[in-house]
């Protein structure tokens, strides 16, 4: 199969790239940047027509879409651009797909959820409830892909991190280093992803075939739960910053313009049964993703 990766210079893009060096299958890695060192075909997806083309001329079988405006706290002062990259784009690939009777493999997020009060982990079918542009932009593209319906697979993901990009894994790793102090908010609970699993739960489903007949909408994260603060605790112990003290504190101490969710733990049942996948623990994620960046 030709296999197409959107938004390949992004952390998720850059992960796709590492698992699926030895694929059976021909990859194209393509965003709307070059990257030095990375080879990238431009394609941006907001240009319809421009995915109507490579589509047709490479024999594309599957879309991988890694692009996003990814940008939460931006989102709020950008809807229209948020709404373009998170609802118009996926759009786009889902009527070029459709056309040839492809495959689009789509990622959302956890925020699609969080504005009602709850505290058991979100299932696939539960009402989606965004607290921002963010989330209300990528629902809106979960909403495009089902309505016109070419042959899809969603996941939603949460909290990732890469050694690829900015993150806050590498936020922290600086701040817990250079800072004696430093407050981190406890009530936003979820789970870490390391993008490198994520990537490699795409990669089998695809190269493996297991998508087949298996359509709809799944969730995947790390196992495990925590909070951010629970987070950068363990960011700091494992990378050895024993110099910085960090406080668990509340969100408004954090003035924000853009609410996130108190709780958007995810329900991975569904995606470990259907496609009979293992998923870390965020922890022992957490420690790799370390070690693989500071041997970078
Ligand atoms: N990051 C998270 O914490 C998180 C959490 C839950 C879900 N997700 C979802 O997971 C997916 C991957 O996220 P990520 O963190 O890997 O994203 P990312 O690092 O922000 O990468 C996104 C990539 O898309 C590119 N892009 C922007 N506009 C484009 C366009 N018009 N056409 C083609 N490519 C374009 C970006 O290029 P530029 O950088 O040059 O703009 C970037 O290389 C996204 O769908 C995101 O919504 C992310």
């Amino acid at each position: 199969m030709n296999i197409l990766v959107t938004g390949a210079n992004g952390q998720l893009g850059n992960e796709m790239r590492i698992v699926s060096r030895n694929s059976q299958d021909h990859y194209l890695f393509t965003d709307v940047v070059e990257v030095e060192g990375q080879e990238t075909t431009l394609l941006d997806i907001t240009d319809l027509e421009a995915i109507r083309h490579i589509v047709k001329e490479q024999d594309v079988d599957v879309i991988v879409n890694c692009a996003a405006y990814t940008n939460v706290d931006a989102a709020e002062d950008n809807k229209e651009l948020a709404e373009l990259l998170n609802a118009k784009a996926p759009e786009n690939l889902t009527c070029a797909m459709k056309e040839v009777g492809g495959l689009l493999v789509h990622i959302s997020t956890d925020y699609v959820f969080g504005g009602d009060p709850y505290n058991t982990p979100c299932k696939e079918d539960q009402q989606g409830t965004p607290t921002g542009v963010y989330g209300l932009t990528k629902l809106h593209g979960e909403q495009a892909i089902k309505n016109i319906g070419c042959h899809h697979i969603i996941i939603r993901t949460a909290w990732l991190y890469s050694e690829f990009g900015k993150n806050f894994v590498k936020t922290m790793l600086n701040l817990t280093e250079t800072k004696p102090q430093l407050k981190v908010v406890f009530d936003q609970v979820g789970t870490p992803t390391y993008a490198y699993d994520l990537a490699s739960a795409i990669f089998d489903i695809v190269e493996n075939r297991k998508f087949e007949g298996k359509e709809g909408i799944y969730h995947y994260s790390n196992e495990g739960v925590c909070s951010w603060f629970d987070f950068a605790m363990m960011i700091a112990k494992y990378a050895g910053h024993d110099n910085c003290t960090i406080q668990p504190c509340h969100s408004n101490e954090f003035p924000s313009k853009v609410i996130r969710p108190a709780y958007s733990v995810l329900d991975k049942t569904k995606i470990k049964e259907t496609f009979e996948l293992k998923i870390p623990y965020w922890t022992d994620s957490l420690k790799t993703c370390l070690s693989n960046i500071k041997n970078l």
